[in-house]
């Protein structure tokens, strides 16, 4: 197994409103974040999982890993999510030096199947510098501007909607977070402006990330039992 995964698991969940960061909140009695690295490492291909926690829950946050019987190691995570996955790269590529595949991937896409990590992973040992799994879209989706009007309608069948893990060539990620700026909300984004392609593969509607309490909901009466 040539990958490792990176868990950015280090945000305060404020639009789920529960006052606990997002990752310890609960899913059928047990938090997000083992619900996202079990699913990494029953999947198959990943060989060693970096989590970045919160600062302050990062003895907690090992403490629990480790009760769930997961291996896995938890770094302190950064102010916004670029710098915890910068974080967590760093450790990975000080604990396994030779690792070739880097997963990224969210805690709070906590129930992705595992076809859908093992599609990645595939895709990129066969060669492919960075891959992300993606949706078709449901919706139209309209181009607005600062006033709410509508200035364009972007032709549907060409959009996708973007899920994690996404996974890259071990040298191609750490090359575009040498470059990134300060913040940025997608990891395939960074390496796009290195010029690099981005491959695609399926991704799954279990790999929704939860963000509101509606998507909690969802989590709770869908995607575990699913799972479980
Ligand atoms: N994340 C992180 N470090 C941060 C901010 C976010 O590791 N400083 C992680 C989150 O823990 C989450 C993923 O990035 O697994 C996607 O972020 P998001 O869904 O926005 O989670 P939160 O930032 O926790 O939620 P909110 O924006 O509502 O506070
Ligand atoms: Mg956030």
């Amino acid at each position: 197994m040539t990958a490792v995964a990176l868990v950015p698991a280090a945000g305060q969940g404020v639009r789920l409103g529960l006052g606990t960061p997002k990752a310890l909140v609960p899913v059928h009695g047990t938090p997000l974040l083992t619900h996202a690295v079990r699913g990494l490492l029953d999947a198959g291909c990943v060989r060693h999982v970096v989590v970045a926690a919160p600062p302050a829950e990062v003895a907690a946050t090992a403490a629990l890993l480790a009760e769930a019987g997961l291996a896995a190691d938890v770094v302190p995570g950064g102010a916004d999510r670029t710098d915890s996955v910068r974080r967590a790269l760093r450790h990975a590529l000080t604990v396994v030096p030779d690792a070739r595949v880097v997963l990224v991937h969210d805690a709070a896409r906590a129930f992705t199947p595992p076809e859908v990590i093992q599609a990645v992973v595939a895709a990129v040992e066969a060669g492919a510098p960075a891959v992300i799994p993606v949706l078709p879209m449901a919706d139209t989706v309209k181009q607005v501007d600062g006033g709410g009007t509508v200035t364009a309608t972007p032709d549907r069948a060409a959009l996708r909607v973007v899920q994690t893990p996404q996974g890259f060539d071990v040298e191609v990620l750490t090359r575009a977070y040498a470059a990134a700026g300060d913040s940025a909300t997608d990891d395939a984004g960074l390496v796009e402006k290195l010029g690099v392609p981005v491959a695609t593969v399926m991704g799954h509607p279990c790999a929704m990330k939860i963000t509101t309490p509606f998507d909690l909901a969802i989590a709770e009466a869908v995607l575990c039992a699913k799972r479980n």
